[in-house]
């Protein structure tokens, strides 16, 4: 699905520079959920924004779904995004005056599809996370849990076969987090591959892999065994 070596990422700070990312291996099969791990400014965002191609890495190989991402003008990244990749952040980044529907409909948009059918897929992927009763809702109007399902259901409009999350249990409490934690668990089980940043242990082990970052290398990658968040909710 996957692949980066020797991958480097430096930011400009006044005259020197900050060097975040110190050469990093990681391959990750389809399939597979992936937890990134590290202390706060470890660079786990940094790398999941390379892997989404938000940014750009300084030096390294990175190739997805056999595709070398290098060079990419905005328009060719924009197209790759729309096509390999699904997002989902910590604030949820949902369009504040547009309605739950609206917001998972929008990428469809993006690929082309005209009003009916985004209604329908749009429809669909709400019903998915339970919330086909909240299509017209804005989000200020819905809790911080229905505004990630919203989010997932965004994500999954356009059908990634990598969905990427950065601290998507972040802004939740611990009820809410295993809640969507069990949503994610279930795309998986139906072969979605993932990839999450999270600091919070508990986390990380309802994922399959956990990848432990620290001064901008990897320092574990194991294995382990998947906690269901089921159990908790
Ligand atoms: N655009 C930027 N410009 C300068 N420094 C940055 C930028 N983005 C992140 N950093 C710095 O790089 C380090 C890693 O950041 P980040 O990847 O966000 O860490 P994490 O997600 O693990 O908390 C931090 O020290 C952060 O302050
Ligand atoms: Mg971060």
């Amino acid at each position: 699905m996957l692949k980066i070596e020797k991958l480097h990422k430096s930011y400009p700070i006044g005259d020197s520079s900050l060097h975040v990312l110190k050469g990093i291996d990681l391959s990750v099969e389809e399939g597979e959920m992936v937890a990134i791990m590290g202390s706060s400014g470890s660079g786990k965002s940094t790398l999941l924004n390379i892997i989404g191609m938000l940014d750009e890495a300084d030096e390294g190989d990175y190739v997805l779904d056999g595709v070398k991402i290098e060079n990419l003008t905005e328009k060719k990244a924009a197209v790759y995004r729309n096509k390999f990749l699904g997002f989902i952040f910590q604030s949820f980044n949902l369009i504040n005056y547009k309605n739950a529907l609206e917001n998972v409909a929008l990428p469809l948009y993006y690929q082309g599809m005209n009003r009916k059918q985004r209604q329908e897929e749009g429809m669909f992927h709400l019903g998915k996370v339970g919330l086909a009763d909240w299509a017209k809702h804005l989000p200020n109007e819905l809790s911080g849990g229905q505004k990630q399902r919203v989010a997932i259901a965004r994500a999954l409009a356009a059908k990634p076969k990598l969905l990427l999350a950065d601290e998507p249990t972040g802004a939740l409490d611990t009820t809410t987090s295993y809640e969507i934690m069990e949503f994610i668990q279930q795309l998986n089980d139906e072969g979605k591959t993932i990839l999450m940043v999270t600091h919070e242990e508990d986390i990380a082990n309802m994922c399959k892999r956990i990848v432990r970052l620290k001064d901008g290398v990897i320092m574990e990658d194991t294995f382990v065994n998947q906690v269901r968040a089921s159990q908790y909710v």
